[in-house]
């Protein structure tokens, strides 16, 4: 990338949306669960202090971490959960830390079917009842089938969840189905096993997903952007790949969805990593392959997550026309200044690196990482500077005692309530 090109940095062009929403311009902070709320599921002050640092600089958009819609369907102790307006408040205080800043602030919302650690809640739901992986049936364990008066009721709260968003001045609110959680389990003929009217072929298997996305539509009118992240595959053998995902993504477009991120994996087979392809190394971006793919079905606004790491890559990658967003996570978390750097055409200070505890089998899991970049949000939002060297089987401890706590307390929370 010549200096000149960087000059004019793509970064800086504003998206309109088909809607006629305006981003201000190119550059995302992806969905990062912060696990701050209370062993009670509010959010706090916490939340306002990190967004609004996250926002300082103008990013474009930001999307919350992933946002609950069921008290009794938790991904970790201490997500936000939006099933009414008893934190009205504090979830309006969240949404201007952002928007009066001039940024965008879109919340994801998300169910997290299996995928939630033992003992978290009191019964776990999936499309069917299929049990993880060896190396993972100590930590997550194998959930019921879903009945069909349950998947309705999920379908109306993403809804009922997304009005209270937009009420309380949220930009937009963004459907999680991918990772894992329980719309990509749907999605999946690895998870889903049903042979009624939400699975048994790829149209049915993605009801559950349209039935939400009409839901919410009906619930916030056209005026308010929904995007959804969708794996471009799950990287599982048998499991959902990028020809049922590119099935999905036209269904949506056809169907009205205002922005597609991109992204891949699940717990078992590995969160956003990268492919082993050199050439998508050298361009950063993991799924960028895919989003030219989808790129020729689709006219919907694309956000591609994962591996960016420096200006020159983004704007290689968006040269490419092949997506329009360039989404952010891990960068954020050891620098919340980032957009200062990368919206002025230049690199932030710090690098994201690998990060490994020394120990082979908890290094093979991909949620170690997610734990030791979630510490790091958690000093930002005491107002603390983040720990780029912090040690990462220090960390590993730390967030192993922090869960199994939190478990313990969301349980006791739960039986004095
Ligand atoms: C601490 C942490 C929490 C995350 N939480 C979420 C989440 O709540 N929802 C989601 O869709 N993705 C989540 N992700 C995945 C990121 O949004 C992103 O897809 C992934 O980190 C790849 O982007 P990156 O290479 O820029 O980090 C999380 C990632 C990290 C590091």
């Amino acid at each position: 990338m010549t200096h000149l090109q960087l000059k004019t940095n793509l970064l800086n062009q504003s998206l309109t949306l088909p809607n006629g929403v305006v981003i201000p311009n190119r550059l995302a902070k992806a969905a990062t669960s912060e696990t701050l709320a209370t062993y009670s599921n509010n959010p706090t002050e916490k939340h306002v202090r990190l967004y609004q640092r996250w926002a300082a600089f103008g990013i474009g958009m930001i999307i919350t971490g992933n946002i609950m819609i069921d008290r009794r369907a938790l991904g970790e102790p201490g997500n936000v959960v939006v099933e009414d307006e008893r934190d009205f408040a504090v979830l309006q205080k969240w949404a201007k830390s952002v928007t009066e800043q001039g940024s965008q602030l879109w919340a994801q919302l998300n169910h997290p079917g299996k995928q939630s650690p033992k003992g978290l809640n009191i019964r776990n739901i999936s499309a069917s009842a299929v049990p993880f992986g060896a190396e993972m049936q100590s930590l997550f364990a194998t959930p019921d089938e879903a009945t069909h008066d349950e998947i309705i009721e999920i379908i109306q709260r993403f809804g009922h969840s997304a009005a209270i968003c937009k009420k309380a001045g949220f930009s937009g609110v963004e459907i999680h189905a991918a990772h894992g959680y329980l719309i990509n389990q749907f999605l999946s003929p690895l998870h889903n096993l049903r042979k009624d009217e939400w699975g048994g072929t790829p149209e049915k298997r993605r009801k559950f997903l349209m039935e939400v996305y009409k839901e919410i539509r009906k619930q916030v009118g056209t005026d308010f952007p929904i995007a959804i992240k969708l794996n471009s595959a799950d990287f599982q053998k048998g499991g959902f790949t990028e020809e049922d995902s590119l099935e999905v993504i036209k269904v949506l477009a056809a169907a009205g969805i205002d922005l597609i991120e991109i992204s891949g994996g699940t717990y078992e087979s590995g969160v956003a990593k990268a492919p082993q392809k050199p050439s998508t190394i050298i361009r950063e971006a993991f799924f960028i392959e895919f989003a030219e793919k989808v790129r020729n079905h689709v006219k919907t606004p694309l956000m591609v997550t994962g591996g960016f790491r420096t200006v020159e890559g983004m704007n290689q990658a968006l040269e490419s026309n092949a997506f329009d967003i360039v989404g952010i996570a891990r960068l954020m978390a050891i620098d919340p200044d980032a957009p200062k750097y990368l919206l002025a055409g230049t690199n932030s200070k710090q690098n994201v690196q690998p990060i490994k505890t020394g120990i082979k089998k908890i290094d093979r899991l991909g949620i170690m990482e997610v734990l030791w970049y979630t510490q790091q949000l958690n000093s930002i939002a005491q107002g603390k500077a983040p720990k780029p060297k912090e040690n990462g089987l220090w960390a590993f401890i730390k967030s192993v005692l922090r869960s199994g706590w939190g478990t313990y307390a969301t349980q006791r929370t739960r039986i004095k309530s």
